[in-house]
């Protein structure tokens, strides 16, 4: 699974999401940015997991000592280092590194992230400095669920227990306190259909990544049953634009 996850990431290059033009309401009010900026202090290092292009770290994290973004994906370290370079920022550094073989320093940070990607909380708890934070922010089981339910699969579909109680049950047994874990709802709002399909094209919602033993094929997003997605569509529109019920989840935790 993971092979098939990393040449997905590979081939798509980058985390960015402007071109769909997608409109955002919050339902809820915890946010992994603010309470970053909260307690980060002009001393702190920062380690930003599962970077991807660096998009949120060079737009979202406050200015500090260091921050040092990683991703397991080659690519995603390319488009990374390009956007540093266009960006006024500095302190900031990325590199390969895959999160569950984590090579940094022992105690070194005073904050992860971890969004949107994969984590082992018990390496994450070794690098981080007595009293550091960790910040998680996930894509939860019912993301989406209705859209998933018309095509009877997608991320996390068959999961017996959502990833959110996985995360915050593995952070409390790595032993960190003052754990966390907040459900995060959220309604995304589309233009048109073709915005929508490109975008449901380039995330692994409906298409998951294949996790059966020797299957070889990779992610890939077939064509989208039209008939299904217009479906969708005409139950989901609102005031002209295409809703889509986002459910993520935060946990936030010191060592
Ligand atoms: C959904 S993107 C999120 C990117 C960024 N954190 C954000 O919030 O915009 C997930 C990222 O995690 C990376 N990733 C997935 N599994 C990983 C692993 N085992 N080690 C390191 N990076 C990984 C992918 O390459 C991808 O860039």
């Amino acid at each position: 699974m993971q092979e098939n996850e990393l040449k997905y990431y590979e081939e798509i290059k980058d985390w960015n999401f402007e071109m769909f033009e997608i409109e955002t309401e919050k339902l809820t009010n915890w946010s992994l940015y603010e309470i970053l900026n909260d307690v980060t202090k002009k001393n702190f290092r920062i380690l930003d997991l599962g970077t991807g292009g660096g998009e949120k770290l060079l737009k979202y994290y406050p200015d500090c000592l260091e921050i040092l973004g990683t991703d397991f994906s080659s690519e995603m370290i390319k488009t990374a280092n390009k956007n540093l370079v266009l960006s006024n920022r500095c302190n900031i550094s990325f590199r390969e590194m895959d999160n569950l073989k984590m090579d940094v320093p022992k105690e070194y940070f005073d904050v992860v992230v971890a969004r949107n990607t994969v984590t082992d909380p018990k390496q994450i708890y070794e690098v981080l400095k007595p009293g550091g934070y960790l910040l998680i922010h996930g894509v939860d089981r019912y993301d989406c669920w209705s859209l998933k339910m018309l095509f009877g699969r997608g991320q996390a579909y068959d999961d017996k227990k959502p990833i959110s109680i996985v995360d915050y049950e593995n952070v409390i047994n790595a032993g960190f306190k003052d754990v966390e874990l907040v459900p995060i709802h959220e309604r995304e709002y589309f233009k048109n259909k073709y915005l929508f399909k490109e975008f449901l094209k380039k995330v692994p919602i409906i298409d998951e990544f294949s996790e059966l033993e020797n299957d070889h094929k990779d992610y890939y997003a077939p064509d989208l049953d039209d008939q299904l997605l217009d479906e969708y569509i005409s139950e989901n529109t609102y005031d002209g634009k295409i809703r889509l019920l986002r459910r993520y989840y935060g946990i936030s935790a010191r060592k």
